[in-house]
């Protein structure tokens, strides 16, 4: 064999071992666990074929606790880029078959190094993590590996979309470099995020708990609603992310993708004439409503087991993709409480830092009151939504379908919050405060001192409801800009962002805003 040849034939051998990772019996115990390994996965996120890998000979530079013997081309992280329909993405997947997917210094190396590329390019970075945290061995080395990731998490936000997909135990450090992210996908059964293992938790606090209940996907999907998705299963996670990039552009400088749209955009939906009940009280399903409104039924919810009182989401209409943002009277009767409102918050956030118009849906009977919510920072995380929608230069369509009660209707995208086109059914009650409340505070006293206090808070009360609950007090000063028949919502909808596309708005110049975290 000549020299050249034989040169060939050992970048052949290296690559086959880089390949391997951590090794075959790793490769299997991964397996056994039912997860795959992160060459699989990339497999199984990018277009056939589109992968190009980088740094596959960089290894770690440790000797600490016999480290020199332990070393793996590539160490603990595969990267590199492809494309998801044809369109760039830079990608890193943790290899947990080596050394656990512990960072060290050299992986986050390699993990900046696509970050830089992905900015430079404006095309999105999906991290797909599997990770013990920092390698132990390398000790501080590892801590400043995975603050270079931080820092560039953070210079990327809003820039360019990022997106995590948890695929094992990320712990400690690993969990740090998602929060700083745009989304979180979780998958059930085989991946956990916590800043301190359920060990930890046991000796500190005292507290028995397993993973799951600590840190599973159910529980980040629903309680603490740090994560956006609970996929059924690592390979549903990664679908996840496919489907969220049709929705979303590369970068903040480009439009999300438009799609052709067969859909009649004049399709009247005469349910929705019917779809409000009398009774002011009985609730209706939003999921009806936006299903009956956007592009073939199509809506790809966001943090849908979090905060269910409200509904964020994206969906397409006349094949632009818009963000949908819905209260839905179904749940807690639609109120605004913490969790909601931070759950609308970040989502209106992310819309308009990647220029996708928002339509807001509403039928809002106000802020759930009461101790616990003022002790949780209602008032904190109610005005992030309001700063959240204040603060949106998108295109944004509100249609008021009922409620639209006090404080609440200001934070749901009023005019005066610079809603661009505020349409209202014919059934909408755009009031300062609900009809019992209102007779109640303004007719105290003469209540007291009547025969029948309960008559004359009847009384007034119809009277609050006949010159209140109607969409045209708020139509007269032009804060509605028209009442629109339910059945032509999706046209209406349609017609106003088409009207909106060459919408041009900047705020001051400033350092950055102060949102009340
Ligand atoms: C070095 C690690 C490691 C780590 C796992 N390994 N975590 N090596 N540093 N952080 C190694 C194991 O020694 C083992 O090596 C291999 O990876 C597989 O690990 P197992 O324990 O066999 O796997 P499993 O039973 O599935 O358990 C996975 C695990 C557990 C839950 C992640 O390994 C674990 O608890 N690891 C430590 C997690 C942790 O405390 N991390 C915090 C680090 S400090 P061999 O050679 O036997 O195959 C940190 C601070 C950063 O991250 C803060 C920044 C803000």
């Amino acid at each position: 064999m000549s020299s050249q040849l034989e040169k060939i034939q050992e970048l052949i051998d290296k690559r086959a071992q880089a390949r391997l990772g951590g090794g075959e019996k790793a490769i299997q115990k991964q397996h056994d666990k039912g997860k795959y390994t992160a060459r699989e996965r990339i497999a199984q996120l990018l277009d056939e074929g589109s992968f190009e890998e980088l740094d596959m000979f960089v290894e770690h530079r440790c000797t600490n606790f016999g480290m020199e013997k332990k070393v793996f081309e590539g160490d603990g992280v595969v990267t590199g880029y492809g494309t998801i329909d044809g369109r760039l993405v830079y990608v890193f997947a943790q290899d947990f078959t080596v050394l656990g997917g512990s960072l060290s210094e050299t992986m986050a190396k390699k993990i900046c190094k696509v970050m830089d590329m992905a900015m430079k390019m404006g095309a999105p970075v999906i991290g797909l993590n599997d990770s013990g945290g920092a390698r132990i061995q390398e000790g501080i080395n590892a801590l400043g590996g995975y603050a270079e990731i931080f820092q560039r998490n953070i210079m990327a936000s809003g820039v360019i979309p990022q997106i995590s997909v948890i695929l094992g135990p990320c712990a400690g450090g690993s969990v740090y470099s998602p929060a700083l992210t745009d989304v979180i996908i979780m998958a059930k059964g085989i991946s956990y995020m916590f800043l301190t293992g359920p060990k930890v938790v046991k000796t500190v606090i005292g507290e028995d708990v397993t993973q799951e209940a600590l840190g599973g996907a159910e529980v980040h999907a629903s309680k603490s609603g740090v994560a956006q998705f609970a996929a059924e299963d690592g390979e549903h996670a990664i679908k996840l992310v496919r489907q969220l990039m049709s929705y979303i552009p590369q970068n903040n400088m480009e439009e999300a993708p438009m799609v052709e749209c067969n859909d009649p955009i004049d399709r009247q939906e005469d349910m929705l004439n019917e779809i409000i009940p009398d009774n002011d009280n009985k609730p209706y399903d939003m999921y009806e409503v936006i299903g009956a409104i956007v592009d073939n039924g199509e809506f790809f919810e966001v943090h849908r087991d979090f905060a269910k009182n409200i509904i964020v989401g994206f969906a397409r209409m006349n094949g632009q993709s818009v963000g949908i943002l819905a209260n839905q009277p179904k749940v807690l009767a639609g109120v605004l409480d913490c969790n909601s409102s931070r759950k609308g918050a970040r989502f209106v956030r992310f819309c308009d830092a990647f220029n996708i118009p928002l339509v807001t849906l509403v039928d809002v009977p106000g802020f759930l009151p009461g101790t616990q919510q003022e002790y949780n920072a209602v008032i904190l995380n109610g005005a992030k939504l309001l700063y959240a929608y204040g603060e949106a230069t998108v295109p944004k369509v509100t249609v008021t379908l009922r409620k639209s009660y006090g404080g609440s209707h200001i934070v749901m995208s009023c005019k005066q919050l610079r809603g661009d086109m505020n349409y209202a059914w014919p059934g909408a009650e755009i009031a300062v405060m609900g009809a019992e409340g209102a007779a109640e505070v303004l007719y105290a006293k003469e209540a007291k001192a009547s025969a029948d206090p309960k008559a004359v808070i009847k009384e007034k009360e119809a009277e609050y409801h006949k010159l209140f609950y109607n969409p045209y007090q708020a139509a007269k000063y032009g804060y509605i800009d028209d009442v629109i028949e339910p059945r032509n919502t999706r046209f209406r909808v349609i017609r106003a962002l088409q009207q909106l596309q060459t919408k041009k708005v900047t705020n001051p110049a400033k350092k950055h805003g102060n949102i009340p975290l």
